[in-house]
C-alpha cells in the first residue's frame, strides 16, 4: 500500500513510534485536509479563536478580555448517557449501570463512521497531561480531534501541547483519545457554526485504555481528558492499582486558629460542586481555598493518609445561578477573561448573561441565537440553556490554594457525598465508620439535572455521584471502596458525611439557604473530627440538631432549618424499598457488607 500524503502528517514534532503510527492510522482512516500538532502556545490560541470567529462559532466579547461567546447546535448541549458505552471484553465487566457492546462490534461500527469523517477539515493532535506536569509518573493522553473548539477548550481544561510532548519522549505510555464531530465537508460545502452528527457514540475500551468519541462537540462528550479519561478510564486504572478516581471537588478549609483541613466532595453534575469548591464562608474567621471543582484522584501517601490531586487545569462550570452572591469567586475568575462561554446569552454591548445573574438586560441574543426579552423568560423560554457552561482557567481563581499544582496532592480529612433531594435526606449526616460511609455513597440518590440529556427531576440512584462515570461493574466498584478502607489504618481514613443542600418545603422553597452558608456544615464536620462538636445519634447516622450547628447570624428561618435537619423515619422507611430495588439491580456482585448495612438500617428504623 502506498503511504497517503496529508500535509502536516510528516512534520510531526516527535519520534514517539507508537504515537506516530497511531496518528498516521487515524489520518489515513479519517482523511483530513491537513494534520496540525497542537503546541498549546498563545499564538495557537489566537489563530484558532480567530478561525472560530471567522466560522461564526465564536463571538468575541467586548466586555471581557480574550473571551468568547459560543452557541452550540440546539441538539448538542449535554452529555449523552444513552450513547455512552463501556466496551469491555465481557458484559459482566461493564455491569448493570453501563451500556455495553463487544469491542470488536463497536470498533467495526465506529470505524465505518470514522472513515473519511474529517474530509475538508483539519485534524489536530493534542498531547495532554491530567494532573501536574512535574508528577514523577504523569498520566498522559493524546486527543485527536477535528474541532478547533475542542483544541481551545483543552488548552483551558488540561496541561497540553509542547511540554507534554516532551514528557511523552520516545516511548512513554499514553491514552489514545479519538474524537470527531462527524461532519465531513465536501469541496465547496459551507461549514456550519457547530458541526455535529445526529449519530453519537462516546465509547471506552477499558482493557486497552482507549477512548473513541463521535458526533458530539459538547464538553463532556468531546473533551476526552475530562470524564472519559479522568473518570471512566482512570476508575479502571484505580481499581487495578489500589486508588480512587472520583467525581469530587477538593477544597481547603482554614479555621480561625489557622488549622488547615482538606475536604473532597462528590455531588452529581449540577448539584453544587463548583459552588462549594470556591465558597465564601459566612462564618467569621473561616476561610476556603479551592483545589478542584469536579474530579479528584485519591491515592495513599507514605504516611497512610489519602491524598487528593485534581487532574484538571480549568473549570467547566454550570453558568445559570452563578452570581456575585452565590459564587463571587467564580465571577471574579471569569472577569479575568481567557474564557469560553457556551450556550449562555449575549448582551447587546458584547458581554454574557444568564438566568440568576444580577442586572437582567432588557434585550439579549439567546443561546438559540434569537432575540430575547424578559417577556420570553416569563413565557418559560430561558435566555441560556440550563446546562450552559463557562470554561475558564483555574489559575485565575482568586482563592486558588497555592498547593493546587503539587503532584503530591493534599491529605483529605473528610469526604462528603451529596445529592439533590426535595425530601428525606437531612442537611448533614455523619457516617459511623468507613463501611457505613460507603453504604451512604453507594445508595446516594439525586434528582436528574440538565447536565445529561433526558427528563429532569426524576430521582435516581447515583452512587458516589459516579453513575455515568464508573468504567466497570458498579458492584466491583463498591467492593473496591470497601477494600480501600480495609487496606488502610482506620484512624487515618477520611470521615464520610452525607449532605443535602436541596431539601424543600411544601411550597417548593429550599429549606436551607445554601451557598456560603454551607460553611456552617463544613465547620461542624471538621469539629466532629476534632471531637469538638456535638451530634445526635439517629437510625441513619449522627445528625446535628439546630443547636449543635453554628447558626449564629444565619440567613434563614429557624423553622426551615429544623425541617432541613429532620430525620423523618416514615420518609426513610419509604426509601428502603428503593434501596432494595437498587441493590437488586446491582445483583450478585453487591458486597455482602453493604447488604449487612441495609439490614442493620432496617432494624434501626424498626
Ligand atoms: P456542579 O455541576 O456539581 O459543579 O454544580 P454547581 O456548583 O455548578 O451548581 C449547580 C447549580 O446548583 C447552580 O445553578 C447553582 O447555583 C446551584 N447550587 C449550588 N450550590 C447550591 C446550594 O447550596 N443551594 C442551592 N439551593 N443551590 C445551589
Ligand atoms: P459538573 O461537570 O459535574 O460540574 O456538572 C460536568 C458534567 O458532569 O457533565
Ligand atoms: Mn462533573
Ligand atoms: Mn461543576
Amino acid at each position: 500500500m502506498t503511504a497517503v500524503t496529508i500535509p502536516g502528517l510528516d512534520q510531526a514534532p516527535t519520534t514517539h513510534q507508537r504515537l506516530l503510527s497511531w496518528v498516521r492510522e487515524v489520518a489515513e482512516l479519517t482523511t483530513p485536509d491537513q494534520v496540525v500538532w497542537a503546541d498549546g502556545s498563545e499564538e495557537e490560541w489566537a489563530r484558532l479563536t480567530a478561525k472560530l470567529v471567522e466560522a461564526g462559532t465564536f463571538v468575541p466579547l467586548k466586555q471581557k478580555p480574550n473571551s468568547f461567546w459560543c452557541a452550540s447546535d440546539p441538539s448538542d448541549v449535554a452529555r449523552v448517557e444513552e450513547r455512552t458505552f463501556i466496551c469491555s471484553q465481557k458484559p459482566d465487566d461493564a455491569g448493570p449501570t453501563n451500556n455495553w457492546m463487544h469491542p470488536d462490534e463497536m470498533k467495526a461500527i465506529m470505524t465505518e463512521l470514522y472513515r473519511g469523517c474529517m474530509r475538508g477539515r483539519t485534524m489536530y493532535v493534542i498531547p495532554f497531561c491530567m494532573g501536574p506536569l512535574d508528577d514523577p509518573n504523569p498520566k498522559l493522553g493524546v486527543e485527536i480531534t477535528d474541532s478547533e473548539y475542542v483544541v481551545v477548550s483543552m488548552k483551558v481544561m488540561t496541561r497540553m501541547g509542547t511540554p507534554v510532548l516532551d514528557k511523552l519522549g520516545e516511548d512513554a505510555d499514553f491514552v489514545p483519545c479519538l474524537h470527531s464531530v462527524g461532519m465531513p465537508l465536501e469541496p465547496g460545502q459551507q461549514d456550519v457554526p457547530w458541526p455535529c452528527n445526529e449519530t453519537k457514540y462516546i465509547t471506552h475500551f477499558p482493557e486497552e485504555r482507549l477512548i473513541w468519541s463521535f458526533g458530539s462537540g459538547y464538553g463532556g462528550n468531546a473533551l476526552l481528558g475530562k470524564k472519559c479519561y479522568s473518570l471512566r478510564i482512570a476508575s479502571v486504572m484505580a481499581r487495578d492499582e489500589g486508588w480512587l478516581a472520583e467525581h469530587m471537588l477538593i477544597l481547603k478549609l482554614i479555621s480561625p486558629e489557622n488549622k488547615v483541613y482538606y475536604i473532597a466532595a462528590a455531588f452529581p453534575s449540577a448539584c453544587g460542586k463548583t459552588n462549594l469548591a470556591m465558597l465564601e464562608p459566612t462564618i467569621p474567621g473561616w476561610k476556603v481555598e479551592t483545589l478542584g471543582d469536579d474530579i479528584a484522584w485519591l491515592r495513599f501517601g507514605e504516611d497512610g493518609r489519602l491524598y487528593a490531586v485534581n487532574p484538571e487545569n480549568g473549570f467547566f462550570g454550570v453558568a445559570p445561578g452563578t452570581n456575585w452572591k452565590t459564587n463571587p469567586n467564580a465571577m471574579r475568575t471569569i472577569e479575568r477573561g481567557n474564557s469560553v462561554f457556551t450556550n449562555v446569552a449575549l448582551t447587546d454591548d458584547g458581554d454574557i448573561w444568564w438566568e440568576g445573574m444580577e442586572g437582567r438586560p432588557e434585550h439579549l441574543t439567546s443561546w438559540k441565537k434569537r432575540d430575547w426579552t424578559p417577556e420570553d423568560g416569563e413565557a418559560g423560554e430561558p435566555s441560556s440553556h440550563p446546562n450552559s457552561r463557562y470554561c475558564t482557567p483555574m489559575a485565575q481563581c482568586p482563592v486558588l490554594a497555592p498547593e493546587w499544582d503539587d503532584p503530591k496532592g493534599v491529605p483529605i480529612s473528610a469526604i462528603f457525598f451529596g445529592g439533590r433531594r426535595a425530601t428525606t435526606i437531612p442537611l448533614v449526616t455523619e457516617s459511623r465508620d468507613w463501611q457505613h460511609g460507603v453504604f451512604m455513597g453507594a445508595t446516594l440518590s439525586s434528582e436528574k439535572t440538565a447536565a445529561a440529556a433526558g427528563k429532569v427531576g426524576v430521582v435516581r440512584r447515583d452512587p458516589m455521584a459516579m453513575l455515568p462515570f464508573i468504567g466497570y461493574h458498579a458492584g466491583d466498584y463498591f467492593q473496591h471502596w470497601i477494600d480501600v478502607g480495609k487496606s488502610a489504618d482506620a484512624t487515618k481514613l477520611p470521615k464520610i458525611f452525607y449532605v443535602n443542600w436541596f431539601r424543600r418545603g411544601e411550597d417548593g422553597r429550599f429549606l436551607w439557604p445554601g451557598f456560603g452558608e454551607n460553611s456552617r456544615v463544613l465547620k461542624w464536620a471538621i469539629e466532629r473530627i476534632e471531637g469538638k462538636a456535638a451530634a445526635t445519634e439517629t437510625p441513619i447516622g449522627h445528625v446535628p440538631t439546630a443547636e449543635e450547628l453554628d447558626l449564629d447570624g444565619v440567613d434563614g428561618s429557624m423553622a426551615d432549618i429544623r425541617a432541613a435537619l429532620e430525620v423523618n423515619l416514615d420518609e426513610w422507611r419509604a426509601e428502603i424499598p428503593l434501596i432494595e430495588e437498587w441493590f437488586e439491580k446491582i445483583g450478585d456482585k453487591l458486597p455482602t457488607s453493604l447488604r449487612d448495612e441495609l439490614e442493620a438500617l432496617k432494624q434501626r428504623l424498626g
